[in-house]
């Protein structure tokens, strides 16, 4: 059954990754986003890789791609795939041209992506989604998958007809009622994002050092005691239950390897993609993972300083860049 047409609004490693997968499949996909990245895709199209060793090949020809909006899109579906800090802006330029009504999936990061974009695009409907794995760009137009998971959404009737066409192109969708537990037991792993990026080192190396573990897990602690003032149980999505992380962060190294040694099967050179910001100058989403936890802390009469910390180490100075921490100074930063 032919589910209809997709837009992918912003064309990075999730848009490419999953519009890419849904094209592979036959859907009709236009990716919209910015030269740098269609005009490697035009040359070369698009090469989807996987942890398991497959690739796949999308030729530039089975996509339309576009640098803004397309004025006679009437896609089934969206896929908003930006960065935090540019939802609103794409939101807006969905509405200026999307019939109302339009389903809108936020494949995003963070908990309020989705009604920022509602708020910026009130005809369309905008439903949050979280993507569990990591992608990574490895060349132009190259994307590659490093973990595993499904892609989960916020139960509704419009998305059943999707669900086959997800499955067959290698991102199967869960709808679930549970979206924002969901999302925020993907925000407290994704407190390791600003840690990882102002280490300046790979993933592995820096979970390998326990004063980073201990900044992560103080950052993870403040989260908790917000999740349970505004009584939402965040899901659980690693091997260990959210509320056990810290203690396992803070062990020794020895054992941490040993007890960890799951969350350490990492690709060597693996990176968050928070570095990569850094690295490119680009504004980070500390503000849609700390800056969140401070805001719930605050609205149930708590204070998370040290998560609003991370948000002053990384946003404060921008576009200058906050430079390396090391573990000692990074800790003596967070009072730890
Ligand atoms: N990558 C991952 O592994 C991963 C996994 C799970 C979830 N996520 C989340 O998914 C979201 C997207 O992440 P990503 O890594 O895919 O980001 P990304 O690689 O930076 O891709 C976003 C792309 O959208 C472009 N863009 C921004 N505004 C646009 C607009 N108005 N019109 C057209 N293009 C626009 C950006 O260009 P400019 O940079 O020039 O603005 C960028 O090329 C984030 O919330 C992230 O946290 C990422």
């Amino acid at each position: 059954m032919a589910a209809g047409a997709v837009l992918v609004m912003g064309a990075g490693s999730v848009g490419c990754f999953v519009g890419g997968s849904l094209a592979a499949a036959g859907v009709p996909v236009t990716l919209v986003g910015r030269p740098r990245v269609l005009d490697a895709i035009a040359r070369q199209g698009l090469v989807l890789s996987d942890l398991d060793g497959t690739t796949r090949r999308v030729p530039a020809a089975a996509l339309r791609l576009a640098a803004h909006v397309p004025a006679d899109a009437a896609p089934s579906l969206v896929l908003l795939c930006v960065k935090s800090g540019a939802t609103a802006q794409a939101a807006s330029e969905l509405a200026a041209a999307l019939p109302a009504g339009t389903r809108v999936l936020s494949l995003q990061n963070g908990v309020s992506n989705a009604a920022i974009a509602s708020a910026a695009a009130p005809a369309l409907k905008v439903l949050p989604a979280m993507v569990p794995y990591n992608i990574a760009e490895l060349a132009p137009g190259a994307f590659h998958r490093g973990t595993v998971g499904r892609l989960a959404a916020q139960d509704d009737p419009a998305l059943l007809q999707w669900l086959p066409v997800f499955e067959r192109a290698g991102v199967p969708l869960d709808l679930r009622a549970d979206l924002l537990a969901i999302q925020w037991g993907k925000l407290l792993l994704n407190l390791n994002n600003p840690v990882n990026a102002l280490s300046g080192l790979p993933l592995r190396d820096e979970l390998l050092q326990r004063g980073y573990r201990r900044c992560l897990a103080a950052l993870i602690d403040e989260a908790t005691a917000a999740l349970d003032a505004a009584g939402i149980e965040p899901a659980q999505l690693a091997a260990v239950p959210a509320r056990r992380l810290p203690m396992v962060l803070r062990l020794p190294n020895w054992l941490f390897r040993v007890v960890a040694a799951r969350m350490l099967r990492i690709d060597a050179k693996a990176r968050s993609s928070m570095a990569d910001d850094l690295a490119l100058g680009r504004r980070t989403e500390v503000d849609a993972f700390c800056g969140e936890v401070v805001r719930l802390a605050q609205a149930h009469g708590l204070a998370a300083p040290r998560n609003a910390k991370m948000v002053e180490l990384l946003d404060g100075g921008w576009p200058a860049p906050p430079g390396r921490f090391t573990p000692q100074r990074l800790c003596a930063q967070l009072a730890i």
